[in-house]
């Protein structure tokens, strides 16, 4: 299977389903794409070799979908069979979600259907939860609110603050992402759920 992988900035969560996907792995990355042309995971996928690209979404303004007509000209060119949204911030059109129903995941830093949308751990911590985590779910229209394929729980601490809980929560990001990726990529929906 063909994998593009989406992405806004620093690309840890990239770079984690990169690793994950070789030996026997029925996935192969075949194009990293961000909508900022200096996204540091651009370099780390042409590190690891994978063709790049970036469509600035800036000079777009509100045109979403003249925006979205630019990705899609990449995505045509690599013709992935899945498509990862991996710390990639801009909402996607009902449209460009439509010609991807099925085959397109986003990783999300919440338990979700808890906290759909920004600043999901000082929301954790503000509701007074004693767990917190992240999930991985099918991207549909509405925003963070497709079928759920895998999630991650940790434990709230006290005095916890939304930066030590993003840093309690990332590395398990990094695990639950590619674990769900290889089921995902070899048919099987089943969720994951860690630890
Ligand atoms: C992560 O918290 C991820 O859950 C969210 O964006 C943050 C940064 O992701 N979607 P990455 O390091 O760019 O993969």
């Amino acid at each position: 299977r063909r994998v593009a992988i989406l992405i806004s900035g620093g690309g840890s969560n990239m770079a984690a389903l990169l690793e994950s996907m070789t030996g026997d792995h029925p996935a192969r990355p075949v194009l990293v794409l961000s909508n900022d042309p200096a996204a540091g995971g651009l370099a780390l996928a042409r590190a690891a070799g994978v063709p790049t690209a970036a469509v600035d979404h800036r000079p777009f303004g509100r045109d979403r979908a003249a925006f979205e007509a630019d990705l899609s000209a990449h995505l045509d060119r690599a013709a992935p069979d899945i498509l990862c949204l991996a710390g990639f911030m801009r909402v996607l059109t009902a449209g460009f979600v439509g010609r991807h129903a099925g085959r397109m995941l986003n990783i999300h830093p919440s338990l979700l259907p808890k906290y759909p949308g920004l600043n999901t751990h000082a929301r954790a911590l503000e509701a007074g939860d004693t767990q917190a985590g992240c999930t991985v779910h099918e991207v549909i229209a509405d925003l963070d609110a497709g079928p759920v394929l895998g999630q991650a729980r940790v434990p709230v601490l006290p005095d916890d603050t939304p930066d030590r809980l993003a840093a309690r929560v990332l590395p398990w990001e990094h695990r639950l992402y590619p674990a769900v990726l290889r089921r995902f990529a070899a048919g099987d929906r089943t969720p994951v759920l860690l630890p």
